[in-house]
């Protein structure tokens, strides 16, 4: 079992899906712990829920983002957790954080990087009015929602979504994806080259009539 260590700062749905996964035996990773930045977060109340260690950590307790990143790193450690998965945790890794665990750290976020970075990914896809969205998961680095991807999913984006609808839509697929990228973590199955990750044992679709692809709006009789 892979030791990891969950950050949240709000839902924690994606906590959930992780924990569900491993539950059903899925996703072999043992959550040593659940951290939150906010108090109130309701990942929290998952987490106890299923007998998980948790730790408030408030951000506003430190004078800067060296020492918040010392605590984590300290928390982290304490945890003895390989792995750290952001989900939804609302705030930025400095340097320290990140070149102390590099690619121990995986992000989630709701577009298709590098489109729509930031905290309104998907609000930002809504108002640009693409016609597909998604989700990613990447390795974290020092750049904002930058490092290596190791999965992405897309789903169809319409006229009338707004950063809500759309959201939920992509939500249902991070809920897939995170615990799959996790789980070939896990396994050390993931190879990281550079900016790109390879899966080992997984087998690439022949690129043929059959290629797998998702068209909005749909492609009519004839196309
Ligand atoms: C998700 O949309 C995730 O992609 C983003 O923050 C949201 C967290 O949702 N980084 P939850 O707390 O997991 O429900």
């Amino acid at each position: 079992m892979l030791p990891i260590a969950v950050f949240v700062s709000g839902s924690g749905s994606n906590l959930q899906s992780i924990i569900d996964k491993m539950e059903q035996g899925a996703l072999h990773v043992d959550i040593r712990l659940v951290l939150s930045n906010k108090p109130d977060a309701y990942g929290l109340e998952r987490a106890r829920k299923h007998g998980l260690p948790t730790v408030i950590l408030p951000h506003g307790d430190y004078p800067d983002r060296n020492a918040y990143d010392e605590a984590l790193l300290r928390e982290v450690d304490q945890a003895q957790a390989d792995v750290i998965a952001l989900a939804g945790f609302m705030r930025i890794l400095g340097p320290t954080f990140v070149s102390s665990r590099r690619n121990h750290i995986v992000n989630i976020h709701p577009a298709i990087l590098p489109s729509f970075k930031g905290i309104h990914g998907q609000q930002d896809a809504a108002d640009y009015g693409v016609t597909l969205s998604g989700a990613t998961v990447h390795l974290v680095d020092e750049k904002m929602d930058h490092g290596p991807i190791i999965i992405q999913a897309a789903v169809p984006a319409y006229p009338d979504d707004d950063g809500d609808s759309l959201g939920k839509r992509i939500l249902a697929l991070e809920h897939r994806i995170y615990p799959q990228a996790l789980q070939w973590i896990a396994t050390d199955r993931l190879k990281i080259e550079g900016r790109k990750t390879r899966i080992e044992q997984s087998e690439i679709p022949q690129a043929a009539m059959t290629t797998p692809c998702l068209v909005n709006p749909p492609l009519e009789e004839g196309f």
